[in-house]
């Protein structure tokens, strides 16, 4: 039974949570994108993404929404599960939406239906100071966790606006505690969103857990993008950090597999991709 559930008749076996520390302490860079459906689920697969996120961000780039604030707990449900049915090889992280973690037990409650109903491997939430015991108590009952810092999108209206984050000595100082007291309180992963490159580096150095990165630098453990923003679907102005990956490509899936080549051999992000 073990058996089959690790190799699914994969040439290479699915990703868990022990393949992405093996990762970290190999030094291999991780390669994530988001996802939000089961025919671009299995692409993001077939270019050989590691970890696929079913972000709130789909409240943005879904929706049409200019936050991630109105998306809801059965919104995530729903799009997890379409994406859990085009995965084979990714593991499969989905977001805790806006005030679906107030508490331990709602927190506990919302994570239950994002991997019952939804298949999800682990949940992301924001986090800081006030979820370390919401983490410690996820992590009691065996729920992996995501912590996601630096720029907390779910905040916007509190930090007033898309921002970059950790830039003065003090505000950097708080996160680099906030990561290490978040991983001891059980998270399995770090997020950083938006932060200097020496900011991004240090917390990957002090932690023993993954760090992905999303405008944080070259040094993080892995890199993360918004699909839409790698497949240039997203119209507009796009943050620094973004590379559109479909230049150059004639199909969606040889821009993803080009977006997973450059994570591994770092050649993403570049320094015009980052904060210093
Ligand atoms: O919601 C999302 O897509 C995210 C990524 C930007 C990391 O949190």
């Amino acid at each position: 039974m073990y058996t089959q559930l690790e190799q699914r008749g994969m040439p290479q076996p699915p990703v868990n949570v022990s393949t992405l520390a093996r990762m970290k302490q190999e030094g291999q860079p991780i390669a994530c994108l988001t996802a939000y459906d089961a025919s671009y689920a299995v692409l993001v697969d077939a270019a050989g993404t590691d970890l696929v996120l079913v972000g709130d961000s789909l409240g943005m780039v879904i929706q049409g929404h200019d936050t991630t604030v109105p998306v809801t707990v059965d919104d995530i449900v729903y799009h997890t599960r379409a994406v859990a049915r085009g995965l084979r090889r990714a593991f499969l992280v989905a977001d805790m939406p806006f005030m679906s973690y107030t508490s331990p037990g709602q927190a506990l409650e919302n994570s239950v239906r994002l991997m019952q109903e939804g298949g999800a491997m682990m949940i992301k939430l924001e986090g800081g100071e006030g979820q370390i015991d919401i983490v410690e108590h996820l992590a009691r009952h065996d729920i992996p966790v995501c912590a996601h810092l630096g720029l907390k999108p779910q905040s916007v209206h509190k930090i007033g606006g898309f921002k970059v984050q950790g830039r003065d000595d003090q505000q950097a100082r708080e996160m680099l505690a906030s990561a290490e007291r978040l991983q001891d309180a059980g998270a399995d992963i770090v997020l950083l969103e938006c932060v200097p490159n020496e900011l991004g580096e240090e917390v990957t150095k002090r932690l023993h857990v993954p760090v992905i990165g999303i405008g944080a630098g070259p040094a993080t453990d892995g890199q993360i993008l918004v699909l839409y923003d790698v497949l240039d679907i997203t119209q507009g102005r796009t943050p620094r950090f973004v590379r559109n990956f479909q230049e150059g490509h004639t199909s969606p899936l040889a821009a993803l597999e080009a977006y997973v080549a450059a994570v591994r051999d770092r050649s993403y992000p570049a320094p015009e991709h980052c904060f210093s």
